[in-house]
């Protein structure tokens, strides 16, 4: 056959939608990953041998040794929007074209922040347990008492668009006054539109009732909140981690749950997940999801399509629509 008529070749790492496997097939060779077993760097390595593109998620490690052992490679997409996974610089550097999927799942995201958020101000979690247990024999008055979500100080910690969308619930749905710690401070009339306050972070953190966490993760941003962060918020204080696991010192938080120095945590994202510190299984006041915050049928079928929109154009000489290094496709 013709080299034109060869069709590029990509592996889709991890089991998807069948409609989307489908749509990448009118374009594109495709070979698929029909496990929920996640492959490991070297079965990814193996398994990209020969291929011009990949479609990951969160978890697939492409880095700079992957790289230099898959030299056809030409596009890694991404259906998620955190892409601490991806060595883009090193991407970059070979001219391999990376992409994740912003701005579909932000609204899906906030409302399941808020939802955890929710869930552990108010023990839902606690209490469901404490029922199908066999435990309610009576009502009292403190029975499973929490904190008020309404009218209490909502902190954000990481005002990126997911931030902006939690702030926004807070402030008009909640009449929540809004704080926010971000490296840099949104501009004036972003802060007006979801009513939050730039402060720094001892304050957001001395402030907040409760703290949600929507921060990306990098080197920068790993343990941003351990030992000294948690022990300057407050006694009734309730923290919520849906960005990465990392952010936050799982082990340091424990310690503060268990000795009640916070109130109470609700944790979407794990320190080496999908291992959970065994520490924080044994504690009443935190909510445990397995990382879901994006996952409506909606949304992760948008995510999905988003990655499959970006391969198919990286491979078939089109625009791909969110790329993070579109300076490579200049360069072919
Ligand atoms: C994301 O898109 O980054 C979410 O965490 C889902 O993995």
């Amino acid at each position: 056959m013709p080299s034109s008529l060869v069709r590029p070749r990509v592996l889709v790492a991890r089991p998807i939608f069948p409609e989307v496997i489908a749509r990448l097939r009118e374009h594109l060779d495709v070979i698929t990953h029909d496990s929920e077993q996640a492959l490991s760097a070297t079965e990814l390595q193996a398994r990209l041998q020969g291929c011009d593109g990949v479609f990951v998620a969160a978890s697939e490690p492409i880095n700079a040794e992957l790289l230099a052992a898959c030299p056809q490679l030409k596009a890694v997409c991404s259906m998620a929007v955190g892409y601490n996974n991806i060595d883009v610089p090193a991407c970059t550097a070979r001219g391999v074209l990376v992409s994740n999927a912003p701005d579909v799942l932000t609204e899906t995201t906030a409302d399941f922040g808020f939802a955890l958020m929710m869930a552990t101000a108010r023990r839902i979690a606690e209490s469901e347990r404490f029922l199908r247990r066999g435990e309610w024999t009576h009502w009292s008055f403190d029975l499973m008492a929490g904190a008020d979500v309404h009218a209490a100080t909502l902190g954000v910690l990481g005002m990126g668009r997911i931030g902006q969308a939690i702030a926004r619930r807070g402030a008009l749905g909640f009449g929540m006054p809004v704080i926010y710690h971000n490296r840099s401070r949104l501009p004036e009339a972003d802060e007006q539109a979801v009513k939050a306050r730039w402060v720094d972070k001892a304050t957001l953190l001395r402030e907040a009732d409760h703290l949600v966490i929507v921060v990306p993760y990098s080197p920068a941003s790993h343990h941003m909140i351990g030992e000294a962060e948690l022990a300057l918020m407050k006694p009734g204080a309730t923290l919520t981690n849906i960005a990465r696991g990392g952010v936050v010192d799982d082990a340091a938080l424990a310690r503060a749950l268990a000795e009640r120095r916070i109130a109470a945590a609700g944790l979407d994202v794990f320190e080496g997940e999908p291992k959970v510190l065994p520490a924080l299984l044994d504690l009443p006041n935190v909510v445990l999801t397995p990382h879901i915050a994006s996952a409506s049928i909606p949304t992760r079928m948008a995510m999905c399509n988003l990655a499959a929109d970006n391969l198919i154009a990286a491979l078939t000489g089109g625009k791909p629509p969110t790329a993070l290094n579109p300076e490579v496709l200049a360069r072919t």
